[in-house]
């Protein structure tokens, strides 16, 4: 790409932020459309980022994506946050609009546009999610608009009991808390249309671990898995093998990316591009299927 003296810059920060897969999936789509931009990692402790969002706005960055350990506490520096994101309490993605700093989280819708991509829909369905930390509450937020019937169950299960009755206060009755275990993964799954894995368990390095025993999975069961390292865990690996849809995490990292760069751009996010820059990067970073 050409850097010229018109050239915008979009930036991801966190701590740690070296290994993101957001430089290379933005740059392949900035460059495909032809836009004059260009996406850098910028590490940034606690201390500093205060200065560093304020510094975003004096230098005139398009955007940003915020990773940990800062989803929450960057709300205290912008304009604006939309309402979801002030739901969740976290904020993974900033518009610059003309100085004015606007929040959102795209990773709730990510992880929705991944389902729909994939042929799932979730109208009228009964979704189970595995979880109730960042990522299972940001999903958890936006599924419980569009399911009929949404479960969340944690290890620590006064967790998702929380989550429950914070979503049932908005959503209604059709939302519960309970315990990751395998007596209730029996019950739910029994009725259940989507299971989503929003724990770690299966990632890398314990791949062969899985939040769900193998014998509870179905074919008419549409699995998705937030985790990307590996590619493909241990529970998206026992979907398929029944014959179940399966979605990787890949899909949701590629999605609330694609969500983002639709903030900031306004043009449709060219997804393939990005998903091949994304694998690239995780092959030389030795994650294969
Ligand atoms: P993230 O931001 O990726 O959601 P997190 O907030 O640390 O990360 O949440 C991690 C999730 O994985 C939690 O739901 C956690 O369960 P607890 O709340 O009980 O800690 C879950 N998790 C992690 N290790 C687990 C394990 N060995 N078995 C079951 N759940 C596990």
């Amino acid at each position: 790409m050409k850097i010229s003296g018109k050239t915008r810059v979009c930036a991801i920060i966190g701590d740690p932020v070296e290994h993101s897969l957001s430089p290379v999936m933005h740059n392949a789509a900035f460059k495909k459309l032809g836009l004059n931009l260009v996406y850098v990692a910028f590490t940034v402790t606690t201390k500093e980022l205060k200065d560093a969002v304020l510094g975003a706005r004096s230098l005139g960055l398009l955007g940003l994506n915020v990773t940990m350990p800062h989803k929450n506490a960057v709300m205290r520096y912008l304009d604006e946050t939309d309402s979801t994101a002030k739901a969740i309490g976290a904020v993974n993605t900033i518009l610059n609009d003309q100085g004015k700093l606007i929040g959102y989280n795209t990773d709730g819708n990510g992880a929705m546009r991944a389902l729909k991509e994939n042929g799932i829909s979730t109208d009228g369905k009964k979704m189970l999610i595995l979880g109730a930390g960042g990522a299972a509450k940001a999903i958890a937020f936006q599924a419980a608009r569009e399911v009929e019937e949404l479960v969340i169950v944690n290890r620590t299960s006064g967790k998702a009991e929380k989550l429950a009755e914070v979503l049932r206060k908005k959503f209604g009755n059709k939302v519960k808390g309970g315990a990751l275990s395998v007596e209730v993964l029996k019950e739910e799954l029994k009725t259940a249309d989507i299971l989503v894995n929003a724990t770690s368990v299966g990632m890398h390095p314990d791949v062969n671990m899985s939040p769900v025993p193998s014998d509870l999975l179905r074919s008419d069961l549409s699995v998705m898995d937030i985790i990307y390292n590996p590619l493909e865990t241990k529970l998206v690996a026992d979907a398929k093998s029944v014959g179940a849809k399966v979605v990787s995490g890949l899909e949701m990292l590629l999605y609330q990316g694609a969500i983002a760069f639709e903030i900031w751009t306004n043009c449709p996010a060219p997804v393939e591009v990005m998903k091949r820059a994304a694998l690239n990067k995780l092959a030389e970073q030795g994650v294969h299927h």
